[in-house]
């Protein structure tokens, strides 16, 4: 195709809606630390999933229905500055890495694309830039991935994703496969944190709530997981924090479940028996996974490919 020709795809990621298809697949949670998730149902193609990080681009190619990988997860480092033109050629090239391992098999050409990035994302236009390049505030990053990659692109936030991941196939999904009822807020906690409010299964995006207010400067500078590190924070100490920032955001919402990702979910153990609410609170089940898979899901589910719900 020409390139001058192809007009991507203005693609609105569907809201879930709670419920996963009764179409006998094995919906068994993924193994997060492995790409031999369950097998895929015949006939499923992959779509390839792709979260934008400060440090690195993650990428695999995924099965949305079950959420398992179908390839090997490829990392590169960001680029920095990371620039709009800077990320956009790392993207195209995890993208190629990704054809060349072994979802190239299951991927059609015009297979859509699911993409994360650490900011607000509306209509496919980015309007804020927290953790990420100010450069990229105001672009509209359905239409320039989407012409890079020759492909329609559904871009979304990255906790909004990695929720999206776990209300399906991890923490938030209930024993009858239905996403958990009620209001279920995901905290990522990474380099800020990010926020992904779900109420009956139903994403409401762009929530945000790393930015509320806390000892006089955004929350996540007090308490995401990077401040720990770069502070030498004890879990004991780091713990703290959350405590205070976890009331407050308990005390505005008054969830029915909160899950804590991000890297350190994985250390949930030192840290969660620590944290005293009145809300239950437990680690996400998808770990550094949950992102790509998510952003596949919701690519999935845009129309052109099979969808998880
Ligand atoms: C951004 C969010 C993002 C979060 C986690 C925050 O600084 O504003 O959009 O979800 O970091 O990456």
């Amino acid at each position: 195709m020409n390139e001058s020709e192809f007009v991507p795809m203005v693609i609105e990621p569907p809201p879930f809606t709670g419920s996963l298809p009764d179409d006998g697949i094995d919906h068994r949670l993924p193994d997060p630390t492995s790409h031999d998730g369950p097998a895929s149902a015949p006939g499923v193609r992959s779509v390839i999933g792709i979260d934008v990080g400060g440090s690195g681009i993650k990428a695999a190619s995924v099965d949305p229905v079950t959420g398992s990988l179908i390839s090997e997860r490829v990392r590169i480092t960001t680029p920095t500055p990371a620039t709009p033109d800077a990320v956009i050629g790392t993207i195209v090239e995890v993208v190629d890495l990704v054809m060349d391992r072994d979802g190239a098999t299951r991927l059609d050409a015009g297979a859509p694309v699911g993409l994360t990035l650490p900011a607000v994302v509306r209509s496919g236009t980015v309007s804020t830039a927290a953790n990420i390049d100010p450069g990229w505030i105001g672009v509209d990053a359905v239409d320039v991935i989407g012409r890079a990659l020759h492909r329609p692109v559904v871009v979304v936030n990255d906790a909004d994703a990695a929720g999206v991941a776990e209300m399906r196939v991890g923490a938030g999904r209930s024993d009858d496969g239905r996403a958990v009822a009620g209001v279920v807020l995901m905290l990522t906690l990474g380099t800020g944190i990010g926020s992904a409010l779900f109420v009956d299964g139903t994403l409401v995006p762009n929530t945000e709530l790393g930015h509320l207010p806390l000892h006089g400067g955004d929350a996540e500078r007090y308490a995401a997981s990077s401040v720990r590190k770069a502070e030498r924070l004890s879990m004991k100490s780091y713990a703290q924090r959350l405590q205070e920032y976890l009331e407050l955001v308990e005390r505005l919402l008054w969830p029915d479940l909160i899950l804590i990702g991000g890297g350190i979910s994985k250390r949930a153990d030192e840290f969660l028996p620590l944290i005293d609410l009145r809300t239950p609170i437990m680690p996400a089940r998808l770990r550094n996974q949950a992102g790509i898979v998510g952003a596949a899901m919701l690519a999935a589910g845009s129309g052109s490919a099979p969808t998880a719900g």
